[in-house]
């Protein structure tokens, strides 16, 4: 997938070194910690694209990102790189398509370790539940437009068609069976702080994909009893937002 045109301002790059806290005890980063630089990126890129014009200020929110594969391990020491440009836009929705290399900066060796793409919304400043138009992005051939159509008609198709599976959740059963799925059943509790939000006091998608990952990550650890890496995400849609403590007691209050 190429997007409209890399000189344009509708692509960016960042990089960051990767810390022991990014990564697990054999040193591999987690893909949590990778989904999360993902969704910075695209956060940025479409928040500031939806606010090219003149029109009401919005925050972009993340509303869905398509199945990634993890190519290759990112390490402690190794740069991140990644970059970010928009694709593709319908009338209230941004797809942006974001790359992300490893750096070793010894050797100056290079790996594409993911390509993922998302799609994002712009919401109003002032009213968090209107949705706003988005400026049409300018494509530099009009195929990427044709392509970028069929993109946005299959993943609302797809939408349409999962929408039944998600009410899916598994109880969990007292003293299970080893080997079970019961058995490596997890959960993680956290309570969001103001660096988890947005600036509309929601909690980041990149926040909940790494906390997704995280929790992920022990169930298949504890099934395997070894260490593991995350190796593909499926599609996920966020369908509704997830609010700071205090906002959300202070509305209970009211
Ligand atoms: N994936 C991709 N696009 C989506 C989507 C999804 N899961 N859900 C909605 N959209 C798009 C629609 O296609 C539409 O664009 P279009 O008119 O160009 O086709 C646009 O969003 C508005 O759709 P609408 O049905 O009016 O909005 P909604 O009531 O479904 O709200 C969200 C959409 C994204 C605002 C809402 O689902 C939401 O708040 N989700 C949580 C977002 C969040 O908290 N993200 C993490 C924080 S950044």
């Amino acid at each position: 997938m190429s997007g409209p045109d890399a000189e344009t301002p509708s692509a960016i790059q960042i990089c960051r070194i990767m810390r022991p806290d990014d990564a697990n005890v054999a040193g591999n980063v987690h893909g949590g910690t990778i989904l999360k630089m993902i969704e910075e990126a695209g956060v940025i890129i479409s928040t500031r694209h939806c606010n090219s014009q003149n029109g009401e200020r919005c925050v972009a929110v993340l509303a869905r990102v398509e199945r990634t594969d993890f190519l290759s391990p990112m390490c402690i020491g190794e740069v991140a790189h990644v970059s970010a440009e928009i694709t593709y836009t319908s009338k209230h929705s941004v797809e942006v398509q974001v790359n992300v290399m490893s750096e070793n900066i010894l050797t100056g060796t290079k790996k594409l370790t993911n390509k993922a793409t998302l799609w994002y919304v712009p919401l109003s400043l002032k009213n968090v539940d209107k949705v706003l138009e988005v400026p049409p992005v300018v494509y530099s051939r009009q195929e990427q437009e044709e392509e970028g159509r069929r993109r946005y008609e299959a993943q609302k198709l797809e939408r349409m068609q999962t929408k039944w599976r998600n009410g899916d959740i598994t109880q969990p059963i007292l003293n299970p069976e080893p080997n079970t799925v019961s058995y490596s059943q997890s959960s993680l509790i956290h309570l969001v702080g103001p660096s988890d939000c947005t600036l509309h006091g929601f909690v980041h998608g990149g926040v909940t994909m790494k906390l997704m990952d995280e929790v992920a990550g022990i169930v298949a650890a504890r099934h395997c009893k070894t260490n593991i890496v995350t190796a593909s995400v499926d599609a996920i849609n966020f369908h509704d937002k997830i609010r700071k403590a205090r906002d959300r007691g202070r509305e209970e209050a009211l």
